[in-house]
């Protein structure tokens, strides 16, 4: 692993590398070390061990966008995840704002993926250091697909670069910072409720019928809302059930 070059952006600082394992994984060490603090983000040009949600490998050639920004929040536990869904609210409009017309259909999908026309680009890992019950360091990992995706996914996903063709992975970093700084802020002034309504403005079949797969099982139910713990509550015979993890099977 190479030495990083280190910029500043407005009050954040960007360490970036060649190629690192996971840019989650080094951050985590580096926060377990005391090596790195609030709002500093570690981004890497291709990963090997890049991770994904439930354990599965996230694909990281060069080419994409993967990054990690670490965050000292000092919250409780149980409401650490609402800052994933502030997070996929500034990609989305990130995202936007590369948006020349109104061809796009961009949407979170629970828990916290980005859909371009029902296809994933971009998709987020949230993951914490924690001490009695307080989040220490909050690792905010986020992967986009700019000009590549596993071809194997093709029914399920896609990339940047066939919608925006001059898109810049660097360009989309910084507005990304942009959202983030002003979304974070006011989640902190006035904590989840608008942050909860701009991710429902654009959510992925909301009060439509979805079928949640948390383990093995398929589950189907009309997706209701999120809850201030980011947990999908799913109406089923009349009655909320509240999901933590899981997949919503896309439609196809
Ligand atoms: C998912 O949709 O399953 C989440 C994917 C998150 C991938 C990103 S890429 C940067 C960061 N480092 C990792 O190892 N994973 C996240």
């Amino acid at each position: 692993m190479n030495s990083p070059q280190t910029i500043q952006y407005k009050n954040f600082t960007i360490h970036q590398y060649d190629c690192v394992d996971s840019t989650n994984d080094l951050a985590k060490d580096l926060a377990n070390n005391q090596k790195i603090c609030d709002r500093e983000i570690i981004v890497a040009t291709q990963q090997n061990k890049g991770r994904g949600r439930m354990n599965r490998h996230w694909v990281s050639p060069q080419g994409n966008l993967y990054f990690s920004l670490v965050l000292q929040p000092k919250i409780s536990l149980n409401i650490i995840a609402q800052l994933s869904f502030v997070a996929i609210v500034a990609l989305r409009l990130a995202v936007n704002k590369f948006v020349k017309n109104e061809n796009y259909n961009i949407q979170n999908k629970w828990p916290n993926d980005l859909l371009i026309n029902n296809k994933k680009i971009a998709g987020i890992l949230l993951e914490s250091i924690n001490s009695n019950n307080i989040c220490q360091y909050l690792i905010i990992g986020i992967g986009v697909n700019i000009n590549s995706f596993p071809l194997d996914l093709s029914n399920i996903a896609d990339k940047l670069q066939n919608y925006f063709s001059s898109i810049n992975k660097d360009d989309l970093l910084k507005k990304f910072l942009d959202e983030f700084d002003i979304l974070y802020q006011n989640w902190r002034d006035f904590g989840f409720k608008n942050i909860r309504q701009l991710w429902r403005q654009n959510a992925y079949n909301l009060n439509q019928e979805i079928t949640i797969k948390p383990n093995n099982n398929n589950i189907c139910g009309i997706f209701k809302d999120i809850d201030d713990e980011g947990n999908l509550l799913l109406e089923i015979n009349q009655e909320i059930h509240k999901f933590n993890c899981g997949d919503v099977i896309m439609v196809l």
